[in-house]
């Protein structure tokens, strides 16, 4: 089987080179952190598989799924179904539908339960904490829904994704005895996909979901087996490079992905690396693009802009020989003979990389074999890996999210949280600034 590959040749680039370092303290680190760091070896894989067997005729014998969640309970589902199971965005599809509430759009959620047929509707409800009020608002809007609509028989429309123990949506799994099934602990919603989170999901929509969990153990369990491989692991050599660049002034990090099918992949990762990196002051801000669409959007800023830019090139040579260009073409386009449609997609996948190089943007390049769900999980685990050490390299905890509790505590006061007059106050001092209102 052709191997997933880094390309380092255009990676120390900008003026920025590979310094040396003694990084061997992080091994003893990695050793002491491992059992709060369980999407590294995904311990819990082979029950979840189990588990998910067992559930798997049920989750498929629905049409729909509503999938309450946001954030890391999101993101991941979603870039899954657009990579693996992208048939409801392309004509003629009459196979599930994901539906993702990851907003609190009354609009939309209105539109969707006048529009979805009870009896054909699987609610999942995904929050790891169980508490977080957009999906929570969700919930207690979805479950009357079902009541009402389906007397008697309403529960077997609920499957509820949380903490094992504790939480709301635990209290509403024991009260009205519904499915469910646990986030592990310390699994943080970014770095979840891979449990029952994603998964969940991805055997409702038919995926190979297995080879994406495959894919991402043969990547993260041999280091959590053997920790002292961690500074030639390939997520450490990223995280290295990620950290020297930003030190340098490197302050962009874009995921410029030119396998089309994954782009929402770029939406995922860039809320692993700005909520895991964004803390005290530090941190690089990461840029979802897509080859070839961005080429005609944001690649000129990356070219010609500031050069505080490195990239993430993610490529596959899946494509190439699909779809023939017809053999009557104009004069112009005589060149074109004999191609595919697929060979444009590789000829520019290849200029842009050439051309940032050209230009001095720092280039790693994801050679993937394939577009499969294995490769996928390789990724996914790599740039969670690498998000981890780059985290550990800025000094700062890649797992928290400390600075967005404060607009939740605000929120809620907003909407008369008992026992949030500090909060209400703290708002108040700012809603007495009269608005410097301009007209347009
Ligand atoms: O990555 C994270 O930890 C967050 O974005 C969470 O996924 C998000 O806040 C939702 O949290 P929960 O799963 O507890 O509802």
């Amino acid at each position: 089987m052709t191997q997933a590959k880094l390309d380092w040749a255009h990676a120390w680039l900008g003026g920025v080179s590979d310094r040396p370092s003694d990084d061997s303290s992080f091994i003893e680190k990695l050793k002491q952190e491992l059992p709060v760091l369980p999407f590294l070896a995904l311990p819990f894989a082979e029950d979840l598989i189990h588990q998910l067997e067992i559930h798997e005729e049920f989750l498929r014998s629905f049409k729909h799924m509503l999938l309450l969640g946001i954030g890391g309970s999101a993101l991941g589902p979603r870039a899954l179904q657009r990579a693996f199971a992208p048939g409801q965005d392309r004509p003629n599809y009459d196979g599930p539908s994901l539906w993702i509430a990851d907003n609190v759009h009354p609009e939309w959620l209105q539109e969707h339960l006048d529009n979805l047929v009870p009896e054909d509707t699987l609610v999942v409800v995904v929050s790891k904490s169980g508490g977080t009020i957009e999906t929570i608002a969700q919930y207690l809007i979805v479950l009357p829904w079902l009541q009402t609509k389906l007397p008697g028989t309403w529960q077997e429309h609920l499957f509820i994704v949380t903490d094992a123990n504790k939480g709301f949506l635990r209290d509403e799994v024991d009260k009205y005895a519904l499915r469910s099934l646990p986030v592990p602990d310390n699994l943080g919603g970014r770095y979840s996909v891979l449990s029952a989170v994603g998964m969940v999901p991805a055997v409702f929509l038919g995926m190979d979901w297995k080879g994406l969990i495959q894919g991402a153990i043969s990547v993260g369990r041999p280091l959590a087996e053997n920790p002292d491989t961690l500074l030639e692991h390939p997520s450490w050599k990223l995280a290295r490079w990620a950290y020297q660049m930003s030190e340098a002034g490197k302050s962009q990090v874009i995921y410029f992905c030119y396998i089309p099918a994954w782009s929402t992949f770029g939406p995922w990762f860039c809320q692993l690396w700005a909520e895991s990196l964004g803390k005290d002051g530090k941190g690089t801000m990461p840029i979802p693009a897509t080859g070839v669409t961005d080429q005609h959007s944001l690649l000129q800023m990356f070219l010609d802009g500031p050069k505080d830019k490195i990239c993430l090139f993610v490529s596959s040579p899946a494509n190439k020989d699909i779809l023939p260009m017809p053999a009557k073409l104009p004069e112009q386009w005589q060149y074109l003979k004999g191609h595919t449609f697929g060979d444009i997609l590789e000829a520019e996948t290849l200029a842009t990389r050439a051309t940032l190089a050209q230009k001095d943007v720092p280039v790693v390049h994801l050679d993937m074999p394939d577009e499969s769900a294995y490769s996928a999980g390789k990724m996914m685990m790599l740039l969670e890996a690498a998000t981890i050490f780059t985290g550990w390299l800025m000094g700062i905890n890649p797992v928290d999210q400390p600075a967005v509790e404060n607009g939740k505590k605000l929120a809620r006061a907003r909407l008369g949280m008992p026992g949030s007059e500090e909060d209400a106050s703290r708002l108040a001092m700012f809603t007495a600034i009269a608005s410097k209102n301009m007209e347009f």
